[in-house]
């Protein structure tokens, strides 16, 4: 059963794409079966990335049942053996309107393809379309900039998986905790109090399931001048959400990406010398080190 790496970040335009792209090339270049699917509602563009300008079908026809399988919108992509994409299309309703069970239903479709990998672009934002599909995953990715609104926003959107985390893991366990599902919670500890005292089994699989959600960070287009400070974000996350946040890698801001972009290809393939090329390599070996260590199994 393949992997599932879901991509995500509270804020639009940070690099998702091109990390999700990039991190997907390089792990085919170790040797592993990998698809990248684009789930991004808003801005589907991944096969951009790849010069895969005008693909015949995409997921929406998938979803929308004119093709059975997900093989048949995996397209190969000619540069690297092993590596397929999955395009989407910004404008399709299905994926923006689909229902959890259906979610649930691509999820285990896209973990039964012939695959080792599969890298998941779920978007920008909040919404539960974003939410579950990175919450489905088994291993969680991040991207977000210096900038401070990314860094906030950021900060948001893990706190609001968190959330939605704990409340699925409430309603799973127990039917009585169906009112919980109406309510809006604006913390993890919230949703513990309107849990009541008695539900104390179903309190401590929900602690429990916060503590395995361990969100792997990338910090993208850092510079000198522009840092984060992980230890102050990590702090804040442990003390108001109680989840742990881990540093994949940092990539630095490099012209060579914006480069690239107009090349229709990878910066690790266009400039493998680059320092985001390089960053990439090492991002890329972190992340099979927790793809061993790591896997978790999808919450059913
Ligand atoms: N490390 C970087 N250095 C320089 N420019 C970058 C870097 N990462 C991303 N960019 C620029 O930001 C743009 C948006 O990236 P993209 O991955 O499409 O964002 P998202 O998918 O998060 O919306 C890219 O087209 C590229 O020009
Ligand atoms: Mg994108």
């Amino acid at each position: 059963m393949a992997t599932i790496i879901s991509v995500a970040s509270g804020k639009g335009g940070v690099g998702k794409s091109i990390v999700a792209g990039n991190l997907g090339l390089v792990l085919a270049r170790m040797g592993k079966r990998v698809v990248l699917v684009d789930l991004d509602v808003g801005g589907a563009d991944l096969h951009i990335m790849f010069g895969l300008l005008h693909p015949p079908a995409t997921l929406s026809d998938f979803l929308t049942r004119r093709v059975e399988s997900l093989d048949t919108v995996a397209y190969p992509i000619s540069t690297q053996s092993g590596l397929r994409l999955i395009p989407g299309t910004g404008d399709t309703l299905a994926t923006a309107n689909m229902p959890y069970a259906k979610k649930k239903r691509l999820i285990r479709h896209l973990q039964h393809m012939e695959a080792d990998v599969l890298i998941v672009d779920v978007g920008a934002g909040t919404g539960y379309h974003a939410l579950d599909f990175f919450l489905l995953a088994d291993l969680h990715v991040l991207v977000a900039t210096p900038d401070p609104t990314s860094v906030l926003d950021l900060y948001r959107f893990i706190k609001l998986a968190a959330i939605r985390r704990v409340l699925s893991h409430f309603l799973s366990n127990n039917p009585i905790n169906a009112s919980l599902a109406e309510g809006d919670f604006a913390s993890v500890e919230e949703i513990f109090l309107a849990s009541g005292k008695t539900d104390e089994a179903a309190q401590a699989i929900a602690r429990q399931a916060l503590e395995a959600f361990r969100p792997l960070l990338v910090l993208n287009r850092t510079s000198t001048r522009s840092k984060v400070n992980t230890l102050q974000l990590q702090k804040l996350l442990r003390q108001y959400v109680g989840g742990e946040l881990t540093l994949l890698g940092e990539i630095p801001d490099d012209r060579a990406v914006e480069h690239s972009v107009r090349t229709y290809l990878p910066v690790v393939e266009a400039a493998p010398e680059s320092p985001a090329a390089r960053a990439f390599l090492g991002i890329a070996q972190q992340l099979v080190s927790h793809l061993l260590t790591e896997k978790t199994p999808v919450a059913e």
